[in-house]
């Protein structure tokens, strides 16, 4: 396995690998790799010749008072984990190799960027589209592995791709749980022993709204969404929303007719955390 900082040498192999006809698969990750990664990474692990992971905390995809500086970063640990998943290449480079100075160039999704997470996390879609667009052009991948925490992100790089031709094809897989429902992020990590407790109020109320919707034939979002405060809202510090829009588009939802993902965001203690749930009627 390979660890690479410099983006040319990276291109170098891949061209080199391109030549010979190999497949890549690829899997962008900020590091403190979990359950959920390793899924991203067996996946592209069975469906490529090629597996590359980068880890990289992207400074701009985290606001001012956000938790860039803090965000976990055991990167030897997480070289261990690639190398016994068998990853071939991993891409580590530096916050100035990817935003040298004087970088100017972004890109912004529109519309998809501004709702949900984006209404209180102002330019943090604009830098995962910037990142993910470089990525894909130092990497060059086949394939490119999202897990649906990040429902919105999957969504958000699956209309980048699409508008900008990027000839790369999204692949995006379910999240991974604890045994008690907790949804995996690499900021769990953040959470005291209450504080986690607590947090599993988010995934309790997804299954409440889907058991709401499936067997109970409620319809109503605001219904569902009124029944999901009611057992997050004594838990959490503060919810920065509870919401339900169309899997596909993200178009916000009165009544629930087709495929729907229901997502909160909260905030619990001082961590961050979000979930989600797709249900079909
Ligand atoms: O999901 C993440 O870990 C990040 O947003 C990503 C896609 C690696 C871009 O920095």
């Amino acid at each position: 396995m390979k660890v690479i900082k410099k983006s040319e040498q990276v291109q170098n192999i891949i061209k080199k690998l391109k030549q010979q006809k190999k497949s890549i698969g690829f899997v962008p990750t900020m590091g403190a790799l979990h359950q959920g990664h390793i899924s991203l990474i067996r996946r592209a692990r069975k469906e490529n010749d090629i597996v590359a992971v980068s880890i990289f905390v992207n400074p701009a995809q985290f606001g001012p008072n956000e938790d860039l500086k803090k965000y976990p970063r055991p990167f030897e640990k997480d070289v261990g984990i690639c190398k016994s998943e068998g990853v071939d290449v991993i891409f580590a480079p530096s916050p100035k190799e990817m935003y040298p100075e004087n970088y100017l160039t972004y890109i912004t999704v529109e519309k998809l960027s501004d709702i949900m997470c984006g209404k209180f996390r102002h330019g943090h879609f604009r830098g995962v589209a910037t990142i993910v667009a470089k990525l894909f052009n130092i990497v060059q991948p086949d394939r490119a592995y999202f897990g649906l925490k990040d429902f919105q992100q999957s969504v958000i790089v699956k209309k980048m791709v699409t508008d900008l031709n990027f000839p790369v094809k999204i692949i995006s897989s379910p999240i991974v749980r604890e045994k008690d429902g907790l949804a995996l992020s690499s900021r769990n990590v953040y959470l005291s022993f209450t504080e986690r407790k607590n947090a599993l109020s988010l995934s309790r109320s997804l299954q409440t709204a889907k058991n709401l919707i499936k067997y109970k034939n409620i319809k109503s979002a605001e219904k569902i969404i009124s029944e999901m405060r009611k057992i997050i809202s004594p838990k959490v510090d503060k919810i920065d929303y509870i919401d339900i829009h169309d899997a596909e588009t993200l178009e916000e939802i009165k009544y629930i007719k087709k495929k729907v993902v229901i997502a909160v965001a909260v905030i619990v203690g001082k961590t961050r955390l979000i979930d989600n749930i797709i249900v079909k009627r």
